[in-house]
């Protein structure tokens, strides 16, 4: 399993919108964090989708070492 880069070690409070659908990048390269811009290419790894269910504030996993990916589970924390 290919280990992750940590582009934050707390997460990114964003807020989604019913129905549309979000890709968390889980490789932690993007420069679009805390979304997918393609440059898991070759890491064995892709993105999360996200579909949200209400528009509310989300806060997405910012170290990708989240259980509950895409969102926060404070594994954060232990870093
Ligand atoms: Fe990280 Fe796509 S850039 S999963």
């Amino acid at each position: 399993m290919p280990t992750p880069e940590i582009p934050a070690q707390e997460p990114y409070s964003i807020q989604v919108e019913e129905g549309k659908k979000y890709f968390w990048c889980a490789c932690g390269k993007s420069a679009k964090q805390p979304f997918c811009d393609g440059s898991h290419a070759g890491t064995g790894m892709a993105p999360t989708l996200y579909t949200a269910d209400k528009s509310r504030t989300v806060f997405f996993c910012g170290c990708k070492q989240t259980d509950k990916a895409p969102l926060c589970d404070g594994s954060h924390a232990k870093l």
